[in-house]
């Protein structure tokens, strides 16, 4: 049967650490020159309703160094923007491709789109969730620390779909999480509720950010106004001010925390530039592990 990656909630920890394992051996490979070429004369097809630069690119090259390729479709010129429905635009592309990548508003889109396709669907980004970062984020902690088991993680900021996703991934997965969410702002009740009671090491939720970084050992932050929210961009620059990941927030975590940015970051809002660009962050690092853990993924499903 064909499996898709719509949610890491979907993933038993063993399922993590192959794909870990996976991700480490494509990079060491990579990195020597081998060529290995797995998915050669395979085609990924990757819907975009929304823009990207590390998705799109990440998939796109690691196709290519896979052996296959990728075709870029934007929903504005296929018939998906003229409403060609989900259930036949699933089912067609299934006749031509052997997997598909969708960034798009509606996780039950995704949802629909897997149901209806014969081939595996990977999230690629929607309003709920972003399990291909947060895979990508936990493998990047793999390689800094040597385990993510007992680490505790702050999340800083908006509730969205990064930080719905470490939720999920604490709901899986030894890591304590503490976010710092203002009033209003929160992770979706329902994917906290289920980690709350499923979570391990714990999810905790604070107002203030002191309390969530105090013994941290990654300091993670997001938009204060994902794709798709830029009507509320001013509104939110002043709710989330108290939000800011600065010198000062993280000087109360451990003194060998890193600091985590799923990118695009904009300056002197959600961080710092002193931070951003500092010597605890890891951000180009962790932009990089996109494609060595998107390889994985796609060598495992296809
Ligand atoms: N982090 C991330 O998904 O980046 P893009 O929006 O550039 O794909
Ligand atoms: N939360 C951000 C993530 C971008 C990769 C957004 O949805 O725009």
């Amino acid at each position: 049967m064909k499996k898709d990656l719509l949610s890491v909630y979907d993933l038993d920890p063993a399922d993590f650490r192959v794909i870990f394992e996976k991700a480490a051996r494509l990079k060491k490979m990579l990195k020597a020159g081998e060529y290995h070429a797995p998915l050669k004369g395979k085609t990924l097809g990757m819907i975009f309703d929304k823009s990207s630069t590390r998705t799109r690119i990440s998939f796109e090259v690691g196709m290519f160094q896979l052996g296959g390729i990728a075709l870029f479709l934007s929903s504005r010129d296929t018939q998906i923007g003229r409403g060609e429905s989900i259930q036949d635009t699933a089912r067609i592309m299934s006749r031509y491709l052997n997997a598909i990548m969708i960034r798009t508003y509606a996780q039950e889109a995704v949802e629909e789109f897997a149901r209806y396709a014969a081939i595996p669907v990977i999230n690629g980004l929607t309003d709920l969730l972003h399990p291909c970062q947060i895979l990508s984020d936990l493998f990047t902690i793999l390689e800094k620390k040597g385990a993510y088991e007992g680490l505790k993680i702050a999340y800083i900021g908006d509730g969205n779909n990064v930080a719905n996703s470490w939720v999920n991934a604490a709901a899986r997965l030894p890591i304590r999480l503490a976010l710092a969410c203002p009033e209003g702002y929160e992770p979706n009740a329902f994917i906290y509720e289920r980690a709350a009671k499923a979570a391990k090491e714990g999810v905790f939720l604070h107002r203030d950010p002191a309390d969530a970084v105090e013994q941290a050992d990654v300091i993670y932050t997001d938009v204060w106004a994902s794709m798709g929210q830029e009507a509320q961009k001013a509104k939110r620059a002043d709710v989330f001010k108290p939000y800011q990941v600065n010198r000062e927030l993280v000087a109360r975590a451990k003194k060998d925390a890193i600091v985590m940015h799923c990118l695009p970051a904009h300056r002197g809002e959600e961080i710092t530039a002193d931070v951003l660009d500092g010597p605890q962050s890891v951000v180009i690092d962790q932009a990089e592990n996109r494609l060595h853990v998107q390889k994985a993924i796609l060598e495992i499903l296809m």
